[in-house]
């Protein structure tokens, strides 16, 4: 059926997609009840439970960059019978309103990937982006956890490490709230499959406040990232 996920994996309608495999087994073990390890090709760790309202949810890893969360969310998609994909992560901040530790959710990635040319629409730039009604979902229970919130276009960059420093700037200029690695794929294979997708994002450093702003330490940096695991959580159906 799938050759990067086991066959007889059992995974939710909605899966929730943090980056570090680690991150997926620290969530089902501190927020999610008679859950159970369902996957782990190449160490891509996935968990099936409940979380505490009793709503059935899937967290598994996507891996770092867009081809790695392309080949997962893809086969959960069609292979899984999955519905809803969340992403969850860390982004750099690109917008002075953006503060380390507030949380995003992206209407739009925008990318550098040639990700979107195996559609070959010729002179076209497609957007892709979140799902709205998964994303006024996690609008208002954001409000309602009174976290700090921003919504808004990101982009999914293929660099981490840029040659150019200043390239930002470019995408600042345009609104853009923040830098992550992997929306952008996960937005194309919901498109392409006529799926639900969305990216909630918590800001873990800052292209602008620099002198102003640390990166979060250790400890702020958990209690953040519980916050956003819990708002991804209140989108089980
Ligand atoms: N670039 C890309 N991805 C990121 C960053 C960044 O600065 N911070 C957190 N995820």
């Amino acid at each position: 059926m799938s050759t990067h996920i086991k066959d007889d994996a059992y995974f939710a309608k909605t899966v929730l997609m943090p980056g570090d495999p680690l991150r997926a087994k620290y969530i089902a073990e501190n927020f999610l009840s008679d859950y159970k390890e369902v996957s782990n090709v190449r160490g891509i760790l996935a968990f099936t439970g409940h979380t505490k309202e009793g709503k059935e949810i899937s967290i598994m890893a996507s891996g770092m960059g867009i081809p790695s969360i392309g080949i997962y969310s893809y086969e959960l998609y069609s292979f899984y019978g999955v519905e809803n994909i969340i992403r969850i992560g860390t982004c750099g901040g690109y917008q002075a309103e953006c503060h380390v530790g507030d949380v995003i959710l992206a209407t739009s990635a925008s990318s550098n990937s040639c990700y979107a040319t195996q559609f070959d629409i010729r002179g076209v730039s497609i957007s892709p982006s979140s799902d709205f009604s998964l994303l006024l979902k996690a609008y208002n229970n954001a409000l309602k956890m009174g976290l700090n919130v921003h919504v808004g276009p990101i982009y999914s960059s293929d660099i981490f490490y840029d040659e150019d420093p200043n390239f930002y700037k470019k995408l600042q200029k345009l609104g853009i709230l923040g830098v992550e690695m992997e929306s952008y794929g996960l937005f194309i294979n919901a498109m392409k499959l006529h799926k639900k997708a969305a990216c909630i994002l918590t800001v873990s450093d800052t292209f602008v406040n620099k002198e102003k702003e640390k990166d979060l330490t250790q400890e702020e940096r958990q209690t953040k990232l519980n916050d956003m695991f819990k708002l991804a959580l209140s989108l089980a159906d």
